[in-house]
């Protein structure tokens, strides 16, 4: 499937996309090779993703960085984890800020070490003004985590005298890290596992799922192009009975994005 058969009709392929990318440890353990080395790979297949999807007519891409529950893993392969995302802001904040990208972080800034923290504000402050492109990436991200600070939010609003009334799922989705990014039409997770392992719970509500037999480091144009065409064979009901073209409700009514 290349790139051109799908463009031909972007209105009816994902504009948002999620990524699980998971296999880059298996990757490098295959090769004999330290873990380290898959997660570099794996920036690698992030960097032709990113580059490929637009020709898709994807417009958002939201990718699994570094989870809540990652901080388990040996304290080397972490420290691995944020230095790739040290070098990967580093060498490419400006090419993606110069093609339109908006960069946005999602998760817990609280938690992250100084300079990581500072990175990500860093990334995100340098492309505010661009709107071609929302490049979300979850780091310290948990998706109960997100719901408890959405909850938290709420119960602040409350206390301030901010918030009268029941609760409705606009006043929960804004409260999410996600707030305003268009809703998520495909989730996609590599390496053959099929579990969501606590990625955006909520937003999953209505996104069509995809589970490739490809470890992440393999990822690029082609198999994107699978997951797409995947996602345009599925019909799509949203809990009617009939099927529906456009993309999926706004979890919130926050107009996209981008
Ligand atoms: C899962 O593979 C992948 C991760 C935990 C991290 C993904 C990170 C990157 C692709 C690179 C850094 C990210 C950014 C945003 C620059 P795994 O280690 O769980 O693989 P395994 O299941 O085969 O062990």
């Amino acid at each position: 499937m290349s790139a051109e058969t799908v463009a031909t009709a972007p209105e009816k392929g994902p504009r948002h996309v999620a990524l699980i990318m998971d296999g880059n440890g298996r990757w490098a353990e295959r090769r004999g090779l330290p873990r380290v080395v898959g997660h570099r790979e794996g920036v690698q297949a992030l960097r032709r993703t990113i580059k490929a999807a637009p020709d898709f007519g994807i417009r958002c891409l939201t990718v699994f960085g570094f989870s809540t529950e990652n901080w388990s893993r040996p304290a080397d392969e972490v420290s691995d984890l944020m230095g790739l995302v040290r070098s990967f802001v580093g060498s490419d904040l400006k090419r993606l800020e110069a093609a339109g990208v908006r960069v946005r972080v999602l998760g817990r800034r609280k938690g992250l070490p100084a300079d990581i923290a500072a990175i990500v504000d860093r990334a995100e402050t340098q492309t505010a003004h661009n709107d071609r492109f929302l490049l979300q990436v979850a780091f310290n991200y948990g998706g109960r985590a997100d719901l408890a600070d959405a909850a938290q939010r709420l119960v602040d609003l409350a206390r301030a005298g901010e918030l009268s009334g029941d609760v409705t799922e606009e006043d929960l989705g804004l409260g999410l890290s996600t707030a305003g990014s268009p809703p998520v039409d495909l989730i996609v997770r590599t390496s053959g596992e099929q579990r969501l392992s606590n990625f955006l719970l909520w937003e999953a509500a209505y996104a069509e799922l995809v589970f490739q037999d490809i470890l992440w480091p393999d990822y690029g144009a082609e198999a994107l192009g699978q997951a797409v065409a995947a996602f345009g064979s599925r019909e799509r009901r949203f809990g009617g009975r009939d099927a529906v073209e456009d993309a999926a409700p706004e979890a919130t009514t926050v107009k996209a994005a981008v």
